[in-house]
């Protein structure tokens, strides 16, 4: 059972290179003309508070056991989720976040090899509500594409963080987590194919049925 708000939450996904920062933006606007009434927050993970943004500064460079790398997302998420993404959605608000529990399946399960089951655990623990529901996106938008077309646009643009100098084997099995994510939450996923052009993708985006 998934928690109910009268808000509405998306979030983006997909490995390093995938494109997802190319559109966020631009969505967000667009989602702010469909529904003028609602306002839309923009926000991000690890982040999104003054505590999750410290926390991001150590998880984007700090090497750390996968444990406490784990651990720590998921208290940047706790935050996340009380101060920011919980009091917006009960206020009728679009909260639109740049990653969230799908990206700690798959960098910190699929690529770096933490059991899922702790993984479900912690999802459970920093997610679960009163009433047994699990908060989760109402959407979730899933930039997928090979490893290796990600890792050729990433080696074009920018100096790569902690994760972003992983190899492909790592981006190959980050991808594949949040494949069996979508797969296992059909309903929640709109997989788009990366490899298309940004053109073709945001005309895709633009046709997103949106169920608010
Ligand atoms: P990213 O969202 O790609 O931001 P930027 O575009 O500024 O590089 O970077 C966040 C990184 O954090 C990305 O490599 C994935 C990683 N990450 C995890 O490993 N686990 C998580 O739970 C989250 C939210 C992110």
């Amino acid at each position: 059972m998934t928690a109910n708000f009268p808000g509405y939450f998306i979030s983006f996904e997909g490995i390093d290179g995938a494109g997802k920062s190319t559109h966020i933006d631009a969505f967000c606007k667009l989602m702010q003309e469909c529904y003028p009434n609602h306002e839309v927050v923009v926000t991000r993970e690890p982040g999104g508070t003054p505590l999750g943004e410290q926390l991001r500064g150590l998880l984007l460079d700090a090497p750390m056991n996968l444990e406490t790398e784990a651990l720590l997302m998921f208290a940047a998420r706790r935050e996340h989720l009380a101060q920011v993404i919980e009091p917006a959605l009960a206020a009728g608000k679009i909260v639109i976040s740049d990653r969230f529990t799908d990206a700690s399946f798959a960098y910190q399960g699929g690529g770096r090899g933490l059991s899922i089951a702790k993984l479900n655990d912690l999802e459970r623990w920093v997610q679960g509500r009163e009433d047994g529901a699990l908060l989760q996106p109402n959407l979730t938008i899933l930039f997928d594409l090979p490893g290796e077309v990600a890792e050729a646009r990433r080696s074009k643009v920018r100096a790569p963080d902690k994760f972003e100098k992983m190899d492909l084997n790592f981006f190959e099995k980050v991808r594949q987590e949040y494949l069996r994510r979508a797969k296992e939450d059909p309903q929640r996923f709109h997989l788009v194919d990366a490899t298309q052009t940004p053109e073709a993708i945001w005309n895709g985006l633009q046709a997103l049925k949106i169920n608010f």
